[in-house]
């Protein structure tokens, strides 16, 4: 099993939104049994909550379910529970690699790391309009696709489909 985790700052955003996508395309290609998806934040602010309505009205707009998702703080064991971590953005990254504990066996990238739509990172749109989280799924999206190929050429090889 490849289990991958999505990282932002509220876990309310970005990362629902990026395992809402990722997942989805997981299922399109019958992989349920083979990766594993989960979200986290870095800060506490939102533990316990679903995501944003605004997420979840634009994701939803583009055939996303992400209502049964809660929020979660990213914590160090997640170096050990998880093949692959994706950061959001820079700041997500530095505050990952400092949490990192040495043994971690996790993969540490930046979700825009894949795809290519040409931006570093996936901009916070909480305080923004909901033209701000479209933008998002435009990034999340080519992003998704090329992660889960990248996984199924490193990880997966002689089940890619
Ligand atoms: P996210 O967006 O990191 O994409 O989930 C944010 C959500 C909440 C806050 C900041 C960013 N906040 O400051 O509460």
């Amino acid at each position: 099993m490849i289990r991958v985790l999505f990282v932002c700052l509220g876990n309310i955003c970005r990362s629902p939104s990026a395992e809402a996508v990722f997942r989805d395309l997981v299922k399109i290609r019958r992989l349920e049994t083979k990766i594993q998806t989960d979200s986290a934040g870095t800060g506490a602010w939102h533990v316990g909550n679903p995501p944003d309505e605004r997420a979840q009205l634009v994701g939803q707009t583009r055939g996303y379910r992400m209502s049964d998702l809660r929020a979660r703080q990213a914590a160090p064991e997640d170096f050990e529970a998880f093949d692959y971590i994706l950061a959001m953005d820079n700041s997500n990254l530095a505050n990952l690699e400092r949490m990192k504990p040495v043994s971690g066996k996790a993969k540490l990238f930046r979700m825009l790391d894949f795809g290519d739509t040409g931006e570093e990172e996936v901009p916070d749109p909480y305080y923004g309009e909901l033209e701000d989280y479209d933008h998002v799924f435009d990034l999340l999206e080519p992003a998704a696709e090329a992660l889960l190929d990248h996984i199924c050429k490193t990880d997966l090889a002689d089940q890619a489909e």
